[in-house]
């Protein structure tokens, strides 16, 4: 299959587009590059540095599918520019998917995310809730969605609500709870978490791939919203389990952010697919790269100081 990965060089897309060549998929990608390119020359991949927002550039020519993770991917980092972010996430989004009706693209995946919700009373966090949307980042995820499903007639569109992903990537992200809490309590002996209480749901990265390929594989299940996420635990749990691995110690401190959030995915189980992956396999496999010397802690791995480094806040 003829796959374009918008963000294909991001911590998600790195994993994706390495495991997309090795299923035998001839694959292009288009990414800015603004956190590096650790993908490898391959035979079925075309890397273009590009921006989405110069979308008659993609080449979308005998593409069947479309994988759209490129935005700007957290809270913070969406606060520090909300035109750029909004330009990409939203009026970008909506442009590629006119193209891909027009290039007769049949399937189009959007990387939405589980936070549309917004704080819910409800234990099951389904699809059918109202979203009510805090930040700006959520709020773009929102109408993005909107936008991408207005096209549903023309091809098949499933906007993938995932949980905070952990794991190790060759782009990591250390901005993401798992994988902070396990890089501190490598790096520090110690933890630092605040309040504990807050449920999290989780999706381990290679279960977050496998989402995407599951898709692939059933392109035409029914347009629409899908949760992915999967161990709804507190922050504090995510730190024992840390503790456990590493071993480190925990330090507690006030929080003025005492929100939950969890997510309810039997609709996405109820297509077939089982997560194989937990958030002790993240911790374990982020702890064999450090000790390895394989992962290190750099300022390209949390998003926002990396966007601040590269002169991208408004
Ligand atoms: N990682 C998570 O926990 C998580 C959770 C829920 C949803 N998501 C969504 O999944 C997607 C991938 O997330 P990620 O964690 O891999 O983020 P990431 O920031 O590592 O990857 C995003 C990639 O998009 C690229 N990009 C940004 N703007 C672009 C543009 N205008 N044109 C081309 N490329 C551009 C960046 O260079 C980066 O490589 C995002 O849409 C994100 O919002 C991620």
């Amino acid at each position: 299959m003829n796959i374009l990965i918008t963000g294909g060089c991001g911590y998600v897309g790195t994993v994706l587009t390495q495991q997309l060549l090795d299923d035998g998929h001839t694959i292009t990608v288009v990414d800015t590059q603004w956190f590096g390119n650790h993908l490898p020359q391959h035979p079925r991949l075309t890397n273009i540095q590009g921006d989405t927002r110069d979308v008659d550039a993609i080449p979308l020519a005998g593409i069947d599918t479309i994988i759209h993770l490129a935005n700007i991917a957290n809270d913070p980092g969406v606060e520090l520019n909300p035109t750029l972010s909004w330009e990409v996430n939203v009026l970008a989004t909506q442009q590629l998917c006119d193209r891909a009706v027009r290039a007769g693209v049949k399937h189009f995946m959007f990387a939405s995310s589980g936070s549309v919700y917004g704080i819910k009373d409800e234990p099951q966090v389904t699809e059918d809730l109202t979203l009510v949307p805090i930040t700006a980042y959520n709020k773009t995820k929102m109408v993005a969605e909107r936008v991408c499903l207005s096209y549903a007639g023309q091809m098949h569109v499933h906007c993938i609500r995932p949980a905070t992903v952990c794991g190790w990537s060759p782009r990591m992200r250390l901005d993401v709870s798992v994988n902070m809490l396990t890089m501190q309590a490598l790096k520090n002996g110690k933890m630092t978490v605040f309040g504990g209480d807050q449920t999290r749901p989780n999706i381990h990265i290679r279960d977050m791939v496998n989402v995407y390929r599951h898709f692939l594989a059933k392109p035409d299940l029914p347009s629409g919203c899908y949760n992915a996420g999967f161990e709804n635990i507190s922050i504090m749990d995510i730190a024992r389990r840390v503790a456990d691995a590493t071993p480190a110690e925990i330090a507690v401190t006030p929080s003025n952010d005492p929100r939950s959030y969890r997510q309810n995915s039997d609709k996405l189980r109820a297509t077939g697919f089982e997560p194989q992956y937990s958030v002790a396999h993240a911790i374990a496999e982020i702890a064999a790269k450090y000790r390895a010397g394989e992962l290190v802690d750099k300022d390209e791995y949390y998003t926002v100081k990396w966007m601040k480094h590269l002169a991208l806040q408004a």
